[in-house]
């Protein structure tokens, strides 16, 4: 048996884990995708429906997550297979390479934040700003500030539990509430900025009949809660066990819509007061870094300085998501091999990197990562885990959903169960036939040129 649990690291506060796990789940996700998710899915529609995944999805699958990670006290291999059996292990190894795949594009993206943060600073933001976008967004420039960012990642993961992830969460998570409102006020004084919440949030109703809204926004959630993949996992398999679970779950999850919300209330009035919507439908990728930039370009030296708080925010996220990814790869590592943090964040630190030269290095590539795995295979891998915790393991889930938790969350408990049960296997596995489909036309697609 490996991974012994007597020195275990944790967390030092109650409040430490819920802005971890908050860190983890609020990044690009929230401030990139979502916007533009909801804007393409019928508007208000999409947040409905968003709101009602979250709720019989996201958090039953964040608590099992919660509660694998918990009682098995290890990263993703080691609690599978210590609670599960030996059969259990390779879907262990399978998070972990999702882990290793997200982060390897993430960071790029990461990159380009830090880099037009960089801009706002020293040169402003560039007039055209879609030719500028494609001059950095792959090649050189984009390798170098991948590597700088996944420099700054792996710093804070040696850092440790504590010393490191907790402390980057407690200085980073309240600055990033603070940016974010702080600058969706601001949009609000815009000219125009009610044409861009009309865009944003017009309540296309039908769209809740389209099967496949309800597929883009199950994906966002995983994506979003950092599900699939035992990141949640792994920052319960520090907790120790007076957390109360399902309200942490449930605080996470309402913290991670709530940013996103409001971030489509800062990127959609900046965007429709510059009339710069045809920027956003020419590219998804794209959208946040040539309209937003543009805009603030538009506005001269007052845009550099909000601009400069706009990328902050963008690369404070992303920074927060990033330990967490990097985290579930150095800790299977820890656990595993028995290495030092510092032996296992240095190693995979530069697995990861080098990996994302590659979609530094081609915007297509990066495209088809994430939707191999940071939508199909976090999918497939929620799919298994609800199945494991609510079907192999429903006893000590409970145990565990129980342990910490206020009497009005005890009295949830059994729902969630049964929620964990019967409604969240079949959804996903529906989700997922569909997001299959989808994701072998873009894999034939980016073979076909
Ligand atoms: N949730 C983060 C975001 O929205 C990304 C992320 C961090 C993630 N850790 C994860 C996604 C684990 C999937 C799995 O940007």
């Amino acid at each position: 048996m490996t991974g012994a649990t007597a020195k275990r690291e944790a967390f030092g506060t109650r409040i430490g884990f819920l802005l971890a796990a908050a860190g983890s789940a609020v990044g690009l996700g929230n401030m990139w995708r979502f916007p533009y998710q909801a804007s393409e899915g019928g508007g208000a529609a999409f947040v409905l429906v968003y709101i009602v995944l979250t709720l019989i999805l996201g958090i039953p699958l964040m608590l099992a997550e919660f509660s694998i990670g918990r009682r098995g006290q290890l990263a993703p291999i080691g609690s599978l297979r210590k609670l599960g059996g030996r059969a259990w292990g390779p879907l262990g190894y399978l998070f972990v390479a999702v882990g290793v795949l997200i982060l390897a594009y993430y960071s790029v993206i990461a990159g380009w934040t830090v880099r037009y943060g960089v801009e706002a600073v020293f040169t402003g933001f560039a007039a055209s700003s879609a030719d500028h976008f494609a001059a950095v967004a792959s090649g050189g420039d984009a390798v170098a500030f991948h590597v700088a960012f996944m420099a700054a990642t792996v710093l804070i993961v040696v850092g440790g539990v504590k010393g490191g992830i907790e402390r980057a969460s407690l200085l980073l998570m309240p600055m990033l509430f603070v940016l974010v409102v702080g600058l969706a006020l601001w949009a609000a004084t815009l000219e125009g900025a009610g044409a861009g919440y009309l865009v944003y949030l017009k309540p296309e109703l039908d769209a809740v009949m389209n099967p496949d809204v309800w597929r883009a926004a199950a994906s966002q959630a995983f994506f979003s809660l950092s599900l699939g993949m035992g990141g949640m996992l792994t920052f319960a398999s520090y907790l120790k066990r007076d957390q109360n679970l399902p309200e942490s779950a449930t605080v996470v999850a309402f913290t991670d819509f709530g940013v996103a919300f409001v971030a489509g209330l800062l990127v959609f009035p900046v965007i429709y007061s510059f009339g710069l919507q045809d920027a956003v439908s020419a590219s998804t990728i794209g959208a946040l870094f040539i309209a937003v930039p543009s805009a603030f370009q538009a506005m001269g030296d007052w845009g550099r300085v909000v601009g400069l708080f706009f990328f902050v925010v963008l690369a404070v996220g992303a920074i927060t998501s990033a330990i967490s990814l990097l985290e579930v790869v150095t800790a299977s590592v820890m656990d595993e091999f028995r290495w030092s943090r510092r032996k296992a964040a240095l190693s995979t630190g530069t697995v990861i990197t080098l990996l994302g030269i590659v979609p530094a290095m081609n915007t297509d590539a990066l495209g088809l990562m994430d939707k191999i795995a940071g939508e199909f295979l976090l999918l497939a891998g929620g799919l298994v885990l609800a199945l494991f915790a609510a079907w192999r393991l429903p006893d000590e889930v409970r145990e565990e959903l129980l342990a910490g938790a206020s009497p009005f969350w005890q009295r949830q408990v059994p729902r969630i169960l049964a929620v964990l049960r019967y409604v969240v296997p079949p959804i996903v596995a529906i989700v997922l036939l569909f997001s299959l489909r989808e994701t072998v036309a873009a894999v034939a697609a980016f073979f076909s040129g």
